[in-house]
């Protein structure tokens, strides 16, 4: 498994980490929603509104198929990835776990402006149980994130990353 891909629900820290993981390990750095951001030259509030969620989700589908080709990167991903995923012995997939609270705590007014899935809490809690299983069925290793810090993080991901390269 050369490259790692991290999931988890909206907030709970997959681009800090992803970007942790990358510096330690000399890997380049990739994230989903970036990507398709640069891709449609749209920021994702715009593409939702102007081209709707299911374009985006399509979006994210191809994105997979392209990011399946590639070699030594860490992958950050949207929220809503892991229904673009496939299992694929080349990708490790790190799921980052953390309770609702904790995750609204940690977003900033801008943070959450940003997110139109977001936009309304009480959908936002619904969505984050609806989706709890899916992100565990489709993770290689799950991590609880909560008061823990990016560097320990890091180091926990990429000890469990070897060990499973050796297996
Ligand atoms: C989404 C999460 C967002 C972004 C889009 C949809 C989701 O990414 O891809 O707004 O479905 O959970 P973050 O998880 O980085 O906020």
């Amino acid at each position: 498994m050369s490259n790692i891909m991290i999931i988890g629900f909206m907030g709970c820290g997959k681009s800090t980490i992803a970007k942790a993981l990358a510096k330690k390990l000399k890997f380049e750095c990739l994230d989903t929603d970036a990507l398709i951001e640069q891709k449609e030259g749209l920021k994702i509030k715009e593409l939702f509104e102007q081209r709707g969620e299911e374009y985006f989700r399509m979006q994210e589908k191809e994105l997979f198929e392209e990011l399946r080709h590639r070699q030594n990167v860490v992958i950050a991903t949207g929220g809503g990835f892991y229904k673009a995923l496939q299992k694929d012995k080349n990708i490790f997939v790190v799921y980052l776990r953390a309770h609702f609270a904790y995750i609204k705590a940690r977003l900033s007014k801008n943070a959450l402006a940003k997110r139109p899935l977001f936009a309304d809490e009480k959908k936002a809690y619904e969505l984050y149980k609806a989706r709890l299983n899916a992100y565990k069925q489709r993770a290689d290793f799950i991590l609880n994130v909560e008061h823990k810090s990016v560097a320990r993080l890091s180091s926990l991901i990429i000890k469990e990353w070897q060990e499973q390269e050796k297996k």
